[in-house]
C-alpha cells in the first residue's frame, strides 16, 4: 500500500483570534498538505502552560484556535485535529526525553533563551525549560516524517532528530527520525505599522496586527492606514520599501498574483491602489472563515464532541507508541 508521509505540527492557543501572518505562514500550508499527508495538527495548550495564563481566558483561546482552524480548511474528518492535554502520552513520553536531554543541551536552545531573559531567568519555570522536549514528544509518539514550522521552530525540530537518534541508538529502532519543513520567505507577513517587525500577537500596537476574527470593516480600515514608505511606485524592495512590499506579499498571498505581475499592474497607480485591493482581498477570504469559527463557538458541545472524537483517534496511536518506549527502557508493563 501506498501510505501518505505523516505530518504533525501544532499551534499554541495563545491568542483569541490567528492573524494574518499565521493564516499565510502556517494554515494555508497546513491546509494544502493535507492532500499530500497523513495530517495531524495540535492545539498544544501544556505548552500555553510554560508561561503565565488566566485561566478561564485560555479555555476560550484553546476553542477559539480549534474553531478557527477548522474553519479555515483543516478537515477534522480527513486530518486528526486535536488539543494536547487530551492525550496523557504527550507529558508521559516527553518525561523519558526529558531522561535522555543533557541541561547543557536544553540550556542552547535559543528560544528558551530569549524567553528566560525577558522575564530574568529566575523567573521562568522548569516547564518553559522543557518546552522543546514536550515538543519532541509530540512530534515522536506519531511517526511523524514531516514537520512544517517556522524558521524559529528549527532549532527545536533539530534537537527532536537527535532524540531521536540517541533513543534509537541506545534503546533500538523505535522512533522515526523526522525532517522539518521551514516554510518559505516569502510567507513572511511583517506589521503594518512596523513593517519591519514580524507581524505578531505580542506586538505593541494593535493598529498593525490584522486578525481573522476582526469585524471586516476593522480590517479593511487597518489594511487602509497602513504605512508605507518615501516615494510613490508600487514595487517590491524590502530594503527601501518595507511597508509597500509588505503589502504586496499579502495580496500575493491572498490574491494569487506573482509580485512581479502585482508591480506591473501598479505602474502608474499610487499606493492608495494598493491598499484598497489589500483591504479587498483579505476581507473576500477571512470573511467566511470568520463567520464559520463564530458559528463553531456559538456550539461549544459540538465542537468539544469533534474534538474529542479526534483525541481518540490520537491516543491510539500514541499510547502504542508510549507503550513500546516503555517496554525499551525497562518498564514493567501494568497487567488489566
Ligand atoms: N513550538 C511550536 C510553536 O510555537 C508549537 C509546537 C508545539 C509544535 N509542538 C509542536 C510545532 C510540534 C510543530 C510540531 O510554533
Amino acid at each position: 500500500m501506498n501510505q501518505k508521509p505523516r505530518l504533525f505540527s501544532g499551534m499554541q492557543p495563545s491568542a483569541d483570534s490567528l492573524q494574518i501572518g499565521n493564516y499565510v505562514g502556517a494554515l494555508v500550508q497546513w491546509r494544502n498538505m493535507q492532500a499530500t499527508h497523513d495530517a495531524i495538527f495540535c492545539v498544544v495548550d501544556l505548552h500555553a502552560l510554560t508561561v503565565p495564563q488566566d485561566p478561564a481566558l485560555l479555555r476560550t483561546q484553546i476553542r477559539r484556535t480549534a474553531a478557527q482552524y477548522i474553519a479555515a480548511g483543516i478537515d477534522p474528518s480527513v486530518s486528526t485535529l486535536f488539543v494536547q492535554s487530551h492525550v496523557p502520552a504527550h507529558a508521559e513520553l516527553a518525561w523519558v526525553l526529558n531522561t535522555i536531554t543533557g541541561f547543557g543541551e536544553a540550556s542552547r536552545m535559543t528560544q528558551f533563551k530569549d524567553k528566560a531573559s525577558r522575564g530574568g531567568t529566575d523567573a521562568a519555570s522548569l516547564g518553559l525549560f522543557a518546552y522543546p522536549t514536550l515538543m519532541a514528544a509530540d512530534i515522536l509518539l506519531y511517526d511523524t516524517n514531516d514537520v512544517p514550522v517556522g524558521d524559529d521552530q528549527k532549532q527545536h525540530v533539530e534537537l527532536t532528530r537527535d532524540l531521536a537518534n540517541r533513543f534509537n541508538t541506545r534503546f533500538g529502532q523505535t522512533f522515526v527520525v523526522p525532517e522539518p519543513v521551514i516554510l518559505p520567505e516569502g510567507a513572511r507577513i511583517y506589521d503594518l505599522q512596523n513593517p519591519i517587525a514580524k507581524m505578531s500577537k505580542s506586538a505593541i500596537s494593535d493598529s498593525g496586527v490584522v486578525w481573522l476574527l476582526d469585524e471586516p470593516a476593522a480590517t479593511a480600515k487597518k489594511i487602509r492606514s497602513a504605512v508605507t514608505d518615501a516615494g510613490r511606485e508600487v514595487r517590491f524592495d524590502r530594503g527601501e520599501k518595507p511597508g509597500v512590499s509588505n503589502l504586496l506579499t499579502i495580496l500575493s498571498s491572498f490574491g494569487g498574483s506573482s509580485i512581479t505581475a502585482l508591480e506591473e499592474t501598479y505602474v502608474g497607480r499610487g499606493y492608495g491602489d494598493l491598499k484598497k485591493d489589500v483591504a479587498e482581498a483579505v476581507v473576500s477570504v477571512f470573511e467566511p472563515i470568520r463567520s464559520r469559527a463564530l458559528e463553531l463557538l456559538d456550539d461549544p458541545g459540538e465542537l468539544d464532541r469533534i474534538l474529542g472524537v479526534n483525541a481518540d483517534r490520537a491516543n491510539e496511536i500514541a499510547e502504542d507508541t508510549l507503550a513500546t518506549v516503555y517496554d525499551r527502557v525497562g518498564l514493567l508493563p501494568r497487567r488489566r
